[in-house]
């Protein structure tokens, strides 16, 4: 997704003088968010809320704050997702860290390939719009060639349906593709022609190793064990420390024995939990 819902991005959204985000308003959508998305909004994001929701009332048509609580009040499962599209940080790119699809590439997969019967089973939690979970199944398809297709599946889940969308339209402006190598691009996209010039799709060999869901990590996953890897990167940095440590242990479980978990760059189980080593850089191991 574009840097425009990066959280760290400055905002163009101009301030509406006659709209003001007052004390109380701000703290009961900072709960909210929390008690829902597990995203935790402290003081400093006030100014981020603010700009990001402003654009949301006047989509609805609604001329204050007091008034955008009161929907959430009386409509807060409606209102639920696009205020998580709204607040979250969608930001990703393909190949980010791409130390971790090095990993997968000449470690993780021929490993589990070489096993009588494979069954390998990614899931890419926290997948934004997309580029995540299609930069595994293009490495799968590279290491498993034609068996790819009868022996791996990518689960890719995220909150937010509006990156869901994207991610389910599989076609990015090519300046999203600076990842991907020339090689890749030629054989994993097709290239827009006509008025779908500048664009590239990703090729349905990809997409078919790959199922998109929406699923909030903080409820149930409808998700059948054991995995073999979880690629939760550049989530739990919004996340409170007990939330983490109750998630940790959700994918501890639902892990193999010898399963992956990969963090993103600024992220840590230290501290968090004991059922992982660290085996390379933000890469963990569940002990057998
Ligand atoms: C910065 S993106 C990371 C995308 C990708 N994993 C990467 O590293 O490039 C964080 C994603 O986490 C999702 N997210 C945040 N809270 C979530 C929750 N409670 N349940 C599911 N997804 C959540 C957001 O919607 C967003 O798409």
């Amino acid at each position: 997704m574009h840097s425009s819902t990066d959280a760290t991005a400055p905002r163009a959204a101009s301030d509406d003088p006659s709209v003001a985000l007052c004390d109380a308003d701000f703290q009961f959508i900072a709960a909210f968010v929390f008690d829902r998305c597990g995203i935790v909004l402290g003081a400093n994001k006030r100014q981020l809320v603010y700009g990001r929701l402003l654009r949301r009332l006047r989509e609805l048509g609604l001329g204050s704050f007091s008034e955008y609580c009161a929907r959430l009040r009386a409509q807060p499962d409606d209102e639920l997702d696009p205020l998580a599209s709204a607040i979250s940080t969608n930001v990703t790119s393909f190949f980010r860290e791409n130390h971790h699809f090095e990993f997968l590439a000449q470690d993780m997969l021929p490993a589990l390939a070489s096993v009588a019967n494979p069954r390998i089973r990614i899931w890419s939690a926290g997948c934004s719009s997309g580029e995540e979970p299609y930069s595994i199944a293009m490495v799968m398809a590279e290491v498993l060639g034609n068996h790819a297709r009868s022996i791996a599946r990518v689960l890719a889940t995220d909150l937010s349906a509006r990156a869901l969308a994207v991610a389910r339209q599989g076609t990015y402006s090519l300046e999203r593709l600076q990842g991907v190598s020339e090689p890749r691009r030629k054989r994993w996209f097709l290239s827009g022609r006509g008025g779908n010039a500048g664009l590239a799709m990703i090729a349905q060999g990809i997409r078919d190793l790959v199922a998109l869901k929406q699923l909030n990590l903080l409820h149930d996953w409808p998700i059948k064990g054991p995995l073999d890897a979880i690629f939760c990167r550049n989530v739990v940095i919004y996340f409170d420390n007990p939330t983490k440590q109750r998630l940790f242990a959700r994918y501890a479980q639902l892990l193999a024995p010898g399963g992956y978990l990969f963090l993103g760059h600024s992220e840590s189980l230290h501290g968090m939990s004991d059922a992982f080593d660290l085996v390379g850089r933000t890469i963990y191991r569940k002990r057998a």
